[in-house]
């Protein structure tokens, strides 16, 4: 009988995914493994709903958006909300997965995801099932890698959208308001913020304040420049202020941001009374194919996982540590945030541009 795997995507969805899947897929079929695909993140395991992968339904994945197999967010498996508290998944939920995975003869399974989907997934190893993990992210917070797949793809996005705003702004004398993605991390409005010229940045990790945001639109005004582009994360926060929320949390779910971007304008409007219009991107940075680099992050992290699986090394993630993908242990990946560090060199090369990071 051939030696038969697992494979699923946890967690919010990412341009990449697909790309993994087929990776993972591919070197399984080349080494005579059987793959089994689970639907629905964590759930598939335990309704034993899955499909099995080989190299006809693997066509066409390599640049496909969003995951064939399906995803979701907690479920019956809800170990952390947010970065809160870890929370132990229920032991009945765990034997009955270890149970179900034993009758179809799974012996290795890849769990595709970021921190809250990795969280789970060490449960499971710790409870016996070898798993390994591969790390998606489109905020690019987690720890122990260099880079989550998706991120890159996110922030072509956001960047191809202040390219966009740019010319409308310039056009009209106007500020224009960007609001992208990151809940903890600003990594998204730093990268695509710097490469799409912005001149406000205001990220979750420095509290920002109205006089200093302000302060650059004039500093622009007196230079002649009547524009101005200001990228905001989500969990961007005014000094002593809370996040700016869209949706209340659910059981096991954290609220939904979003309006930051639509906060930061009013103020501007008020403040300067410059004409002032907001843009958030959303979902579409979550949306369509993978980037080149993802492509290839993503094919080097699926045959990468097949190869821990295939020599034993349960509870590791696959990492970019580069030039190399390497093995690290799933427990240093999810212990903490990676967050954009203050005196690193992306805050340090903003600063120096003159881009306002409004502190
Ligand atoms: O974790 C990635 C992320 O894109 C966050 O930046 C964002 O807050 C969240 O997902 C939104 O997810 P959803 O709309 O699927 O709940």
């Amino acid at each position: 009988m051939k030696t038969r795997i697992g494979i699923l995507t946890g967690g919010g969805d990412c341009p990449g995914l697909n790309a993994v899947i087929r990776a993972a897929g591919k070197s399984a079929a080349k080494r005579g493994w059987e793959i089994l695909g689970f639907r629905n993140g964590f759930e598939g395991l335990l309704d034993k709903d899955f499909v099995t992968l080989d190299y006809h339904n693997m066509d066409g994945l390599l640049f496909r958006g969003g995951t064939i197999l399906g995803t979701s967010n907690k479920g019956r498996f809800a170990a952390k909300v947010g970065h809160g508290e870890v929370q132990r998944i229920p032991a009945e939920i765990i034997s009955a997965t270890l149970a179900n995975l034993q009758e179809l003869g799974v012996k290795g399974l890849i769990v595709i995801g970021g921190d809250g989907t990795l969280t789970i997934a060490q449960q499971l190893f710790e409870a016996g099932l070898p798993v390994v993990g591969v790390p998606k992210t489109i905020d690019n917070d987690l720890e122990a890698t260099v880079i989550t797949f998706g991120f890159d793809s996110a922030v072509a996005c956001a960047t191809d959208a202040l390219d966009r705003l740019h010319t409308t702004a310039e056009s009209h004398n106007r500020v224009m308001v960007l609001e992208v993605m990151g809940r903890y991390a600003g990594w998204i409005a730093m990268h695509a913020g710097i490469a799409g010229g912005g001149d406000v940045i205001l990220i979750p990790e420095i509290p920002y304040n109205y006089e200093s945001v302000c302060a650059k639109i004039q500093e622009r005004e007196h230079q002649g420049k009547h524009f101005t582009l200001v990228v905001v994360a989500e969990g961007a926060r005014e000094k002593g202020g809370g996040y700016v929320t869209s949706g209340e949390g659910g059981k096991n779910r954290e609220a939904r941001l979003g309006g930051v971007g639509t906060v930061v304008a009013d103020e501007i409007v008020k403040r300067t009374g410059k004409e002032t219009r907001v843009c958030v991107l959303g979902h579409l940075q979550r949306g369509g194919g993978p980037t080149t680099f993802d492509r290839l992050i993503c094919t080097r992290f699926g045959v990468m996982a097949v190869r821990l699986l295939a020599e034993g090394k349960y509870g590791y993630m696959v990492a970019l540590q580069p030039p190399n993908t390497v093995a690290v242990k799933i427990t240093e990946a999810i212990g903490r945030l990676r967050t954009v560090p203050l005196d690193g060199d992306i805050v340090n090369t903003a600063r120096d541009l003159g881009i306002s990071l409004g502190d």
